[in-house]
């Protein structure tokens, strides 16, 4: 059964853990009475321990070792012949049923990681044989215990083989939280390092995800949230992790429902698993309950945001940004800016703030909206007017013949008669009259990357000495982000150097940005300069708490329309509600590691030639990666 949120109508899907399954079918309708939709199951018994030699294999049968086969199959693994067979019948389930009711696990004693050659090699053949069944049962995916010790090397490169051969069937490492206490010394080895590893040997497959199960001890938070970033398919939540409330029923302790809620967002799957350090944990009684609790936690989730709701169909999918500038916008692009709640109210605030300070002037107010679109800022400026009392005269330039005749229409129609409108760039109009105020919204994610800058210098010239520009300015924003989710997204479009060297604009679900935002390039107007200079370069440092990877840099801005009115889409200070906007990445080709409490050094440069704009980066601590898009090789925005 999948759960159903009451509200949002969401779903979630909640599996049992099995350890030993005598009958399949009987297992799947257990798990069905606790609320259960699937299971993780072993496919071949688990204390089966086969053992091959050359050509041979060999299995346990009591203490004396068997030999069972003289045949070795094309992969070098020995075929086992035996009165016995290796595992259940295929036949036990359909294949519909093996699809969606069960995920296999790979037996916990092959150790593909172990120092001792022969049990190594045995495990990987043991291996095979149990990825080539997975394969034949067309399961979506199968579960290896992470190494516990030693190096993750060979571990990775079995992985790595396994991926490579397997079409459909997903790998998913199951790897605890946290390590669990050695000798009184807990956190030996930091769980994420390992999968890191693994992840990094195996060049981030996408076929490859992760098992993460939360026990009774959690992780700092900082350490905790860095498994959101990663491909996390399912939370397997121990039942040690439950305790049990005043009438004795399981509930999880604050932080680790905390975590739970934050990973109910990322539409993964969800598990119950181990034995219960109470006694009224262990069985199906047990397991119930926390399924129960698991389902009920879910409902209570509120229902999404307007912008959350906004934003589901878009999550890490990657767009080209927009050019507004070199490219005519379309009628729906337009229609998506305007359906924006927020955006224009402050935009009308900004310029009623700016008039109210004119109230008793003798002159009328000229007000120039440049790149006027199909009309919200004229508006935004007409009821400013309203809310003010102070006359104005609206010019409205803009340079896309087909919202020309939006503009025209709307004059018409609302008889508009204050307005003007004006086709024409506005960098080369010949005004007839001086603004008081001009007023525009030529921006990008990044702030300055629909060339807002160049636009608004052009149109210097007609402007009055004390003329006002809302926007008064604007600034980009950086960060170091870590998403194995976006970077293979960029990977998928195919691994070219240009893919990597482009910016997209992105509504950033499986990513996590590793360190506060830093300002970037900031623009100021109106630019008074005879000569102004929009090219910049900066140098940040970023300080990075826990040890990560650094798959690009997330970018946003800022803008400060009037004195204290602002819009915003860098997290700490985002305007609430406002959507037109999703943030920018920056790509990087190679990720770079960061140590935990290390510093990450990114360069950014803004260069720009008679025809073009273009962003160049590199990071340049802890390892120096090659300087992305030399000469806006790649990528670059149409003056
Ligand atoms: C981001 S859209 C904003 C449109 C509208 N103000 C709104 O908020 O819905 C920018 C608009 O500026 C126009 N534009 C860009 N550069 C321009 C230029 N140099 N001269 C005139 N219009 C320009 C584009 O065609 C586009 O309609």
């Amino acid at each position: 059964m999948v759960v159903t949120h009451p509200t949002t109508g969401e779903q979630l899907s909640i599996g049992i853990d099995v350890v030993s399954v005598p009958r399949l079918r009987t297992a799947l309708e257990n798990a069905e009475q606790c609320g259960c939709d699937f299971i993780m199951a072993p496919l071949v018994h688990p204390r089966y321990e086969r053992v091959f030699t050359q050509g041979q294999s060999w299995c346990h049968e009591g203490s004396a070792l068997v030999r069972v086969s003289s045949a070795a199959s094309d992969n070098g693994c020995a075929a086992i012949v035996r009165d016995e067979p290796l595992t259940r019948s295929d036949l036990e389930l359909s294949s519909s049923e093996w699809m969606s009711g069960v995920i296999g696990k790979v037996s916990p004693w092959i150790r593909l990681e172990s120092p001792n050659d022969y049990f190594r090699e045995n495990s990987e053949m043991a291996f095979r044989q149990e990825i080539s069944l997975a394969s034949h049962l067309s399961l979506r995916a199968i579960i290896i215990n992470a190494p516990t010790s030693g190096s993750a090397a060979n571990f990775s490169r079995s992985m790595n083989s396994a991926l490579s051969s397997l079409r459909h069937v997903q790998m998913w490492i199951r790897i605890p939280a946290t390590y669990p206490a050695v000798n009184g010394k807990s956190d030996i080895r930091d769980p994420w390092d390992v999968w890191n590893t693994i992840r990094n040997m195996c060049d981030s497959h996408p076929n490859l995800g992760i098992v993460l199960e939360i026990g009774e001890n959690l992780p700092a938070k900082n350490e905790l949230e860095r498994w959101i970033a990663e491909p996390v398919k399912i939370l397997a939540v121990s039942t040690n992790a439950f305790v049990l409330n005043k009438v004795g029923y399981p509930v999880l302790l604050k932080k680790h429902q905390d975590f739970v809620k934050i990973m109910f967002k990322y539409g993964m799957l969800f598990a119950i698993t181990g034995r219960g350090s109470s006694a009224r944990l262990r069985g199906a009684e047990g397991y119930r309950q926390c399924v129960q609790y698991i389902a009920h936690l879910f409902g209570k989730q509120p229902p999404s945001t307007e912008s959350e709701a906004f934003e589901a169909p878009f999550r890490d999918y990657l767009q080209a940004p927009l050019q507004p500038l070199a490219d005519d916008l379309e009628s729906q692009t337009y229609e998506t800016f305007e359906k924006d709640p927020v955006k224009y109210q402050k935009y009308r605030e900004a310029i009623a703030l700016y008039l109210s300070e004119k109230v008793g002037s003798s002159d009328r107010i000229v007000v120039m909206v440049l790149g006027a679109g199909r009309g919200p800022l004229v508006k935004a400026a007409l009821a400013a007017s309203a809310d003010t009392q102070v006359p104005i005269d609206v010019f409205a330039v803009e340079k896309n013949p087909n919202a020309v005749v939006t503009l025209e229409n709307l004059r018409l129609e609302n008889e508009w008669s204050n307005v003007s409108v004006i086709h024409c760039d506005m960098r080369h109009w010949e005004a007839p009259a001086r603004a008081d105020l001009v007023v525009s919204e030529l921006l990008g994610s990044f702030g300055d990357n629909e060339l807002s800058p160049e636009c608004l210098d052009g149109a210097t010239k007609y402007l009055k000495p004390d003329a006002v520009s809302i926007p008064q300015s604007y600034a980009s924003f950086l960060a170091p982000l870590a998403s194995t989710k976006l970077h293979n997204e960029v990977r998928a479009y195919g691994d070219t150097q240009q893919n990597f060297e482009t910016p997209y604009v992105v509504s950033i679900h499986r990513g996590r940005i590793l360190a506060e935002p830093q300002e970037v390039f900031r623009f100021s107007h109106p630019n008074r300069s005879p000569h102004p200079d929009n090219t910049r370069f900066k140098t940040l440092e970023f300080k990075i708490l826990e040890a990560n990877m650094v798959h690009g840099l997330a970018g946003y801005f800022e803008a400060q329309l009037y004195m204290d009115v602002v819009i915003s889409i860098n997290p700490p200070t985002a305007t609430t509600g406002m959507f037109s906007w999703f943030p920018f990445y920056i790509p990087i080709r190679n990720p770079v590691y960061v140590p935990k409490e290390s510093t990450c050094q990114v360069q950014m440069w803004r260069k720009a030639s008679p025809g073009r704009v273009w962003y160049e980066w590199a990071v340049t601590r802890p390892a120096i990666t090659p300087v992305h898009n030399p000469n806006g090789r790649s990528y670059w925005m149409g003056l």
